[in-house]
């Protein structure tokens, strides 16, 4: 047995030399050393010897065992390094292929139009706030004259929290009450932000939409200059040839009140899906502050008056661009939101 081992060395590391490939190299050590391997039939045969020439024959056929795995760990490493050379000089960066176009985000069509609007109400001197979207009942609600149980409450679909008190404005106008209650007139500011109503959602409505509060409060304030502030809006927005009509239209925390539309873009004014087939959408609702909601803020009603009216620009933005559904704004395809 042990004059086989060196012929059995020899055929092994001829053969290992001849290896090129990672598949080969296992092919070989399954040969060798494998299960079934001729080393190891060689160790398993050693218990057939007579015992006295165990103790050699064993250490001599176990330094074969470590030579061949010593020397077929070397070939892994050298064929391990040639592959990893030849998948990079293969797969090498081909710097003649176009590359990828790199997509270019841009703003929200909303988000151009409260940027339109701010612009415009900052050029008739307006200041812009901002105020919370999960907001207490009590501005929300009774400081805008809508006392607990008061019917009003019930054409805004309210999200309530589960904090009692605690809810998701359902309009912008609770910042009126906010910031009157910090400033003291003159006023002229406007609060834009989103709002929340656990509405039916239609072409015209949603249940998250924009709304842009506004604001004027000083002495001799009157209903010409919410006309006049409205009509300017629409002429910068829309430019000059879009009819407009104010209506009478009821508000707790206005009197008088009034309604603004615009008529429709989209079938100018002979009706659509959009409008409802009524030829004009309502888009910015108003009117003069109620003396109650002056005096809940501590401003007296007998030396100002203010106009307040709450903007919608989710419908300003249909109105000018010809959107006939408002839900489209907010449902994240790209294929619409890249046309603007
Ligand atoms: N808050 C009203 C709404 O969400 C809109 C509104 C009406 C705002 C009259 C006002 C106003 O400031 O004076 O429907």
């Amino acid at each position: 047995m042990l004059d086989e081992l060196p012929d059995l060395r020899r055929e092994a590391e001829e053969r290992l030399a001849q290896i090129d490939n990672l598949q080969g190299l296992q092919a070989w050590r399954n040969t060798y050393l494998g299960r079934r391997g001729a080393v190891t039939a060689l160790l398993r045969r050693l218990s057939e010897l007579p015992s006295e020439q165990r103790p050699v024959a064993g250490r001599k056929a176990n330094a074969l065992k470590e030579i061949l795995e010593a020397a077929y760990r070397a070939r892994h490493d050298e064929l391990l390094g040639c592959e990893r050379e030849r998948v990079w000089r293969t797969a090498q960066l081909d710097v003649t292929l176009p590359g990828r176009p790199v997509s270019l985000g841009q703003l929200h069509p909303v988000t151009r139009t409260l940027r339109e609007m701010k612009a415009a109400f900052a050029r008739m001197g307006f200041q812009v706030y901002e105020g919370p979207e999960v907001e207490e009942d009590h501005y929300n609600f009774t400081l805008l004259n809508m006392p607990p149980h008061h019917p009003a409450r019930d054409m805004q679909d309210t999200f309530y929290t589960t904090i009692p008190g605690l809810l998701l404005r359902t309009h912008t106008s609770p910042n009126q009450v906010r910031l009157m209650e910090r400033l003291r007139p003159p006023i002229r500011l406007v609060v834009p932000g989103k709002v929340y109503r656990h509405d039916n959602p239609d072409p015209s409505h949603d249940w998250m939409f924009c709304q842009m509060e506004g604001l004027v409060v000083g002495r001799g304030i009157t209903m010409g200059h919410l006309i006049g502030t409205i009509r300017e809006l629409a002429r910068q927005i829309f430019g000059p040839g879009r009819r407009i009509r104010f209506r009478c239209d009821y508000f707790p925390y206005v009197e008088p009140g009034l309604d603004t539309a615009v008529s429709c873009m989209l079938c100018d004014g002979t009706g659509c899906r959009l409008c409802g087939g009524t030829g004009w959408l309502e888009a910015i609702p108003g009117g003069m502050v109620h003396p109650r909601v002056l005096l809940n803020c501590g401003i007296d009603p007998d030396r100002y008056t203010g106009f307040a009216f709450g903007a919608g620009p989710d419908r300003i933005t249909a109105l000018k661009y010809g959107v006939d559904d408002i839900r489209r704004f907010y449902a994240n395809d790209l294929r619409f939101l890249q046309q603007f």
